[in-house]
């Protein structure tokens, strides 16, 4: 089985790499990861990195004169690597329209949102001051704009009536775990096609007919 190789460019904790290491050990899975890319040296993900036995290059952006060599610099390390699709798991850096626009349709993100809303940072504590009764997160293809790209899954997670940022994010980021790694298999199995803004799926039974309701309502189990 040909694997699609994956560049994984974090900035921190990592635990969305954990998982697609983790997803990556299984000789099943169609795809691996090549290189993991982090921008910043205090990123816990290099760990995590190098415990997984995986090449991991640290490209601290503070080193750079300007936007445009740091992001040639981790342009050329995907490369150098064969990277196939790029993964941005918690990699808290903009890029440019130059680096999005190389990577067209092979760059994904994920985002602790149900985009297009609240896109940005602060998401958990955003959505818990606007009393909203669904949260969630998002991974989708990256455009120039932030946190814009055609959406390829997300998860829609309720709002309990006592939960804190730490609790939300807590509960989400469960559920960035598990459709992270689905988001690449769809992808490396050819399951998804972009079309204009959209993704679509080959096989149409993949999404689900049944909606979600949030407070449950009294008529129905
Ligand atoms: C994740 O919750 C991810 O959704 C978010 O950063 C966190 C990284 O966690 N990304 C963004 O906010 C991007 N706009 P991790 O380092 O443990 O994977």
């Amino acid at each position: 089985m040909r694997r699609l190789k994956l560049g994984v460019m974090i900035s921190g904790n990592g635990s969305n790499l954990q998982t697609l290491i983790d997803a990556c050990e299984n000789p099943d899975y169609p795809a691996e990861i090549t290189i993991v890319v982090s921008n910043r040296p205090d990123a816990f993900g290099l760990e995590r990195a190098e415990s997984a036995g995986l090449p991991a290059i640290m490209v601290d952006h503070k080193t750079f004169d300007n936007r445009t060599d740091f992001e040639d610099t981790v342009h050329n390390i995907l490369k150098d690597h064969g990277v196939q699709l790029v993964c941005l798991a918690g990699f808290m850096r903009l890029l440019g329209t130059d680096f999005v626009n190389r990577w067209k349709d092979r760059m994904i993100n994920i985002h602790p949102s149900l985009l297009p809303s609240y896109k940005g940072l602060n998401t958990y504590v955003r959505a818990l001051e606007d009393g909203v009764r669904f949260a969630g997160c998002t991974i989708h293809y990256v455009r120039p704009e932030m946190d814009n790209g055609p959406i390829i899954m997300q998860a829609a997670v309720p709002i309990a009536q006592d939960d804190t940022p730490e609790t939300l994010a807590t509960r989400i980021q469960g559920y960035e775990h598990k459709i992270y790694p689905e988001a690449v298999r769809y992808i490396a199995t050819g399951a998804v096609r972009v079309s204009g803004n959209k993704v679509i799926f080959g096989d149409p039974t993949m999404i689900p007919s049944k909606g979600l309701i949030s407070p449950k309502p009294s008529n129905l189990s």
